[in-house]
């Protein structure tokens, strides 16, 4: 069984795996990593998303040979309980999840936005987030939430 050196959430990781693995199942059967979710495997539903070098991919469409040596972020490395990041708590401010089953793809790909765009428009935001599906229809309490990290971070709260 061959073997793939990679970063996930800072840390680096070697994984006996075979390469056409796709990385969602990488993170969460072989890493534990079971915040990224699986859901449609088709890479429809954005529920996978992780940050590959900082963009947004559905990993569960990734192989594992097309990681090797890259950075993963999952959402187990945006914050933690004790110190969440400015999205997470926001999230929570607004309550913005009902079932909570695509938030960490949301969380994911938001991040991704206000990395390159720390005052996006509604609109913009609406657009980075295309590619995640809420089936709940929480998406105008996920709006807000985007909106208010977006503030927080630009007063400071940003990492
Ligand atoms: S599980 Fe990957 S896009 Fe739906
Ligand atoms: S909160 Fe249920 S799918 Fe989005």
């Amino acid at each position: 069984m061959q073997s793939t050196s990679l970063t996930v959430n800072g840390r680096a990781v070697s994984v006996a795996a075979d390469g056409d693995t796709p990385l969602l199942d990488v993170l969460r059967n072989h890493l534990g990593l079971i915040g990224t979710r699986f859901g449609c495997g088709a890479e429809q539903c954005g529920c996978c998303m992780v940050l590959i070098d900082g963009k947004p991919e559905k990993s569960c469409g990734k192989p594992l040979s097309t990681v090797a040596g890259k950075q993963v972020l999952t959402v187990e490395g945006l914050g933690t309980p004790e110190r969440p990041h400015p999205l997470q708590q926001a999230f929570l401010d607004e309550q913005a999840g009902q079932c909570g089953y695509c938030l960490s793809g949301i969380l994911i790909s938001a991040k991704a936005l206000l990395d390159d765009n720390p005052a996006p428009s509604r609109r913009e935001i609406a657009l980075a987030l295309d590619d995640n599906i809420c089936r709940c229809g929480s998406h105008p309490r996920i709006l807000r939430a985007v909106e208010r990290a977006a503030a927080q971070m630009r007063q400071g709260g940003s990492r």
